[in-house]
């Protein structure tokens, strides 16, 4: 007898939310997750406001053999959000892992400037959201005795070293919704975690997708994003889909409340600005300071070639897809 297969989806349902692409034929984040699990055998349901944007992945995993099917949805209305898991249910059978994928640059600007009914459509779009999605998929997973959520921040809500919120963006509205993303995980984690339902989150890094592509990314910024990483690659959505394949696999069973980084080591880079200031205020300032000084050329260094963490950075043009969807001006 042959050894299980690891990663076999077989037999599980997943729900991917915004599981289109806003680029013809082009790799997303949502896209990439949805095949990533159809070709481990999962069956997928993929959520997404727009039909045609999640026809054309349905058709890619068609093309592979996969099995998934379309359900219109908009993931910032309760109802809607309801009837896609009962569509799902009534389609497969079951639910198992959940991916919230969709979110959006949005609202622009400081406190101060920023369109408040930007903001609000903006909060339940890239949060409520995926309250609202586990609200009527977890009783699913209740029924099956397990169950995956999978939500998905960015580094600009998050840092890998600190796990606080570090913010620095042009718009107050990303990193905002992007850090309450991971602190609702990890408190949906240990909500649910005795009912065998694990929350974990993703947080990419500057990722070649189209949801950035399309926004006037000149070659030079383009190679910016690139070089604030450890590795200088480029990520790109399939990265990020095989971080959210194995957060929801069995063989992540016992991974939960995890905010995981997928960025090609983008976050260690940054200056951990209390960190130092203890180096610096302590007593033990003669014995650290060679370490502390090594530790902050080698910060300084790689920060002087990033943008990341810095809310003067030139911002790439408006994300306008909610704009596009609701009327509702990003900017007053
Ligand atoms: N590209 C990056 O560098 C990067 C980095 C970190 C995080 N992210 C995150 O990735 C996600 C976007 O993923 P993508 O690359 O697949 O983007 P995408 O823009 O190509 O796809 C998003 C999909 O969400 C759908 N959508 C939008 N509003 C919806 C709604 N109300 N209901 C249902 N579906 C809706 C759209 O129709 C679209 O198909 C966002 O949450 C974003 O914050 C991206």
């Amino acid at each position: 007898m042959s050894a299980p297969r690891a990663f076999d989806f077989t037999g599980d349902i997943a729900i991917v939310t915004g599981a289109g692409s806003r680029m013809d034929g082009e790799i997303g984040n949502g896209r990439a997750t949805a095949i990533l699990l159809a070709r481990a055998g999962a069956k997928v349901a993929l959520l997404d406001f727009n039909v045609d944007w999640a026809n054309e992945t349905k058709r890619m995993i068609d093309e592979e053999g996969g099995v998934s099917h379309v359900i219109k949805t908009d993931v910032t209305d309760e109802e809607s959000c309801k009837a896609a898991v009962a569509r799902t249910v009534e389609i497969f059978g079951a639910v198992h892992c959940l991916v919230n994928i969709v979110g959006v640059g949005g609202a622009i600007g400081d406190a101060t400037v920023v369109n408040l009914e930007a903001w609000e459509r903006d909060f339940r779009l890239n949060v409520t959201s995926m309250v609202l999605m586990a609200r009527y998929a977890i009783p699913e997973m209740r029924k099956q005795g397990r169950g995956s959520i999978v939500n998905m921040s960015s580094v600009s809500g998050s840092d890998r070293r600190l796990h606080a919120v570090l913010g620095g963006n042009p718009s107050l509205l990303y990193p905002t919704t992007k850090g309450a993303i991971i602190q609702m995980t990890r408190a949906m984690a240990a909500q649910h975690g005795q009912e065998n339902i694990r929350v974990n989150c993703v947080c990419p890094g500057m990722v070649f997708t189209p949801m950035t592509r399309g926004r006037g990314m000149t070659d030079e910024m383009r190679q910016a994003r690139i070089n604030q990483n450890l590795m200088k690659k480029e990520g790109t959505g399939w990265d990020v889909g095989y971080a959210i394949l194995f957060l929801s696999s069995k063989e992540a069973g016992w991974i939960t409340g995890l905010i995981m980084p997928v960025d090609g080591g983008v976050s260690p880079t940054r200056p951990p600005p209390s960190f130092l200031r203890f180096f610096f205020e302590s007593s033990l300032l003669s014995v650290c300071s060679y370490l502390a000084m090594t530790d902050f050329l080698r910060v300084a260094n790689c920060c002087a070639q990033t943008t990341a963490g810095k809310a003067d950075r030139p911002a790439l043009k408006a994300d306008t897809l909610a704009e596009d969807i609701t009327g509702i001006k990003n900017e007053n």
